[in-house]
């Protein structure tokens, strides 16, 4: 089942997740409606707060980015082919490397897309699907999508990161959003 994607203005949005256990209801269920969701939406990352659950769970797959490579971007980042999986009550560790920009965008905030800076390695530890502890380390388009799921169990989204003068120019844009003057092709809940 898919669900709506909640628009930015939701203040779950704006929450600290919350950490759960095995026995949370319906989690399998969830988890595959997330994934369902993700995939309609042709999103590469989905956290549970983007679907109105306050909690600290988030599913990626950055294999589809490199399977819809161009060749001339190929080998281009060092994480090909990519990793697909769900992180459930993830903490991050450690983030390491030089910063770099890529141009990111956000399924709460359809039609934006904008540079962000963010390092380049995660260090994160969470429980997979098993709920068994793993920490592991990720670098490239995988780690920047670990990063931008992560911030949204923060309460943080990409455009926080946006400098002030450019956060002021797309105000206009950020507000339609809120109001639901924005056109997707997959379902949204619009706050106000
Ligand atoms: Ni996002």
């Amino acid at each position: 089942m898919t669900l709506p994607i909640v628009a930015f203005g939701n203040p779950v949005l704006r929450k600290h997740a919350k950490d759960i256990t095995p026995d949370y209801p319906d989690l399998k269920k969830f988890i595959d409606d997330m994934w369902e969701t993700m995939y309609s939406s042709k999103g590469v990352g989905l956290a549970a707060p983007q679907v109105n659950k306050a909690i600290r769970l988030f599913v990626m797959d950055s294999k589809q980015i490199f399977e819809n490579q161009d060749d001339e971007d190929r080998g281009k980042y060092d994480d090909e082919p990519g990793i697909r999986k769900v992180f459930i009550n993830p903490e991050i560790i450690e983030l390491s490397g030089n910063e770099w920009a890529y141009n990111e965008g956000c399924l709460s905030i359809p039609k934006i897309r904008e540079d962000v800076y963010r390092p380049e390695a995660v260090l994160i530890e969470y429980l997979d699907s098993t709920f068994t502890l793993r920490k592991e380390l990720y670098t490239g388009l995988t780690s920047r999508i670990i990063q931008h799921e992560y911030d949204h169990l923060e309460g943080k989204l990409f455009i926080d990161y946006l400098k002030p003068l450019r956060k002021k120019m797309l105000q206009g844009k950020i507000n339609d959003i809120s109001k639901g003057k924005v056109k997707v092709d997959y379902k949204m809940s619009f706050s106000k």
